[in-house]
């Protein structure tokens, strides 16, 4: 299958009172279509960053980073935000839900990049993640699991070519985190690409590799 991210010597340090914390030293992974990958390792050991690097959003020190041939950060700002909408679906370790639209509109919300209309696709997510009764709640209204399964569904919306989640099955319970898993193998059984942060063991049971990172590096 052709490759659709590509991190090359990816690094990115930051700048703090006691000298560099350098969070990613030298990471190069591919993820294909149709692969789901799976990164684990110790609590601050990287992969969030990478993860924020890998979606273009955080502009790595060194190294480079290709989706589908692009170079992301060859891109301008505006360019990188448009390709983004576009290819990527990012699930935040934090969710990042806008907290004054219901859950029926942060997930479309995905889709304003897009100029798409997806009426009917997000009453298809709405019921395959459980929340047809949230769908006019607001974020403030959510359990954590909630807002963890509106952050999925918005990721899907755009039927994106690579899907970034961090610990997306972190809050929620058994049944809810199977079905998750399940769109996410879904989605790449479809010739998706997903690269997903975490410490949970089902998803060796979906996952094609398990990738380890350690102290900004990966283990083989
Ligand atoms: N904006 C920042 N400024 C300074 N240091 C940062 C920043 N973001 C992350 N770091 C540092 O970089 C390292 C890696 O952080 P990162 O969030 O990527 O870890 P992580 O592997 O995702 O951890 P966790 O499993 O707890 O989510 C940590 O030492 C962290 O403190
Ligand atoms: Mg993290």
């Amino acid at each position: 299958m052709s490759t659709v991210l590509a991190i090359n010597q990816l690094g990115k340090s930051f700048p703090s009172a006691a000298g560099e914390v350098h969070a990613v030293r030298d990471v190069s992974l591919e993820v294909a279509a149709g692969e789901l990958v799976a990164l684990r390792g110790p609590s601050g050991c990287g992969k969030s960053t990478l993860l924020m690097a890998a979606g273009g959003l955080l502009e790595p020190t060194s190294g480079s980073v290709e989706i589908n041939g692009t170079d992301l950060y060859s891109l301008g700002q505006d360019g990188r935000a448009q390709f983004r909408a576009e290819n990527i679906g990012f699930v935040f370790q934090q969710f990042h839900l806008i907290p004054y639209l219901d859950v029926r509109d942060n997930i479309l919300a995905a889709s304003l990049a897009t100029a798409r209309a997806e009426g009917e696709r997000v009453d298809e997510l709405l019921e395959i993640f459980g929340l047809q009764q949230r769908a006019h709640h607001v974020p403030a209204a959510l359990s954590t699991g909630e807002k963890q399964r509106t952050a999925m569904a918005r990721a899907l919306l755009n039927n994106p070519k690579l899907i970034l989640a961090d610990e997306p099955t972190g809050n929620l319970d058994k049944d809810n985190a199977e079905a998750l898993l399940e769109q996410l193998s879904g989605f790449s059984g479809k010739g998706g690409a997903v690269l997903l942060v975490t410490h949970d063991a089902r998803v060796d049971d979906h996952a094609g590799r398990t990738i380890e990172i350690s102290d900004g590096n990966l283990v083989s």
